[in-house]
């Protein structure tokens, strides 16, 4: 069975155990699970950041979307940005560090935003933290907004995805209702009551809604433009929303 595990797995274990306490490490990552959750961090844009199975694991892609997201932001003048759907607190630590800004972001699992502290404690970002549903927080706070950021559940339950995946990763975080659109709707749906007059929405999506994502962002929103992106596996991966 050992076999089967990937050599670069064995190699990250090794970083964190020793030869007397690495067995026990095998066994987890030989019955399925992410070596991220057995080691209990990853490293997401050069941060190293504590993940359990409260939260999602920061994945490569969404590295992508922070990249995009501080190139696109040099058009705003210190602008406001949030991150909606925090989880472990990836996009907005990264975000906070690299900007040298305030972030605020939000959740409605009290579970992951408690992970989300810890890292932000570790990395001394300056990022407030709210719980609540999509937008809610922000409106209740009466919160103008420059940059919204998100990647949201986008997962429709019907869709096959690997098991390690679906064993393992909070489905919270996963799923999304009306073949997974349901947050990207939530979202934009809320979004004039929150944004400035000039602003920037950055989503990631799954590979196959992007159209979908820009059909809701245009019944919403006027005078936008919308940008469809591919990550660099050259699959539709971000959708942006724009009036500038
Ligand atoms: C795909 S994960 C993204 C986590 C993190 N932003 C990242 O990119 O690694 C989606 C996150 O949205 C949160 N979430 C799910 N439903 C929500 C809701 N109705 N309001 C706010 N957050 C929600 C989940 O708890 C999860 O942390």
């Amino acid at each position: 069975m050992i076999a089967l595990i990937k050599d670069s797995n064995i190699e990250y274990l090794k970083k964190y155990y020793n030869k007397d306490n690495i067995k026990d490490a095998i066994k987890r990552l030989n019955a399925g699970e992410p070596v991220q959750y057995i080691v209990g961090n990853v490293d997401f844009y050069g941060y190293e950041l504590d993940v359990n199975k409260n939260v999602l694991i920061p994945r490569r892609e969404t590295e992508e979307l922070v990249e995009e997201v501080i190139k696109r932001s040099k058009n705003f003048n210190n602008p406001t940005i949030i991150d909606v759907g925090t989880g472990s607190g990836a996009i907005a630590i990264s975000l906070s560090k690299e900007l040298n800004c305030h972030i605020y972001a939000s959740d409605i699992s009290g579970a992951a935003l408690k992970v989300a502290k810890k890292n932000i404690c570790k990395t001394s970002s300056n990022v407030t933290l709210y719980k609540g549903n999509m937008l809610k927080p922000y409106i209740k706070n009466d919160i103008k907004v420059d940059i919204l950021v998100s990647n949201p559940p986008y997962i429709d339950k019907t869709e096959k995805i690997e098991d390690i995946v679906k064993n393992n990763e909070p489905h919270l975080a996963l799923y999304a209702k009306n073949k997974g659109l349901e947050f990207y709707e939530s979202i934009l749906k809320d979004a004039s009551k929150i944004l400035n007059d000039k602003f920037l929405i950055a989503f990631e999506i799954g590979q196959e809604q992007g159209e979908m994502v820009k059909k809701i962002a245009l019944k919403y929103l006027s005078n936008i433009k919308v940008e469809i992106k591919k990550d660099l596996s050259l699959k539709n991966r971000f959708v942006f929303v724009y009036n500038f």
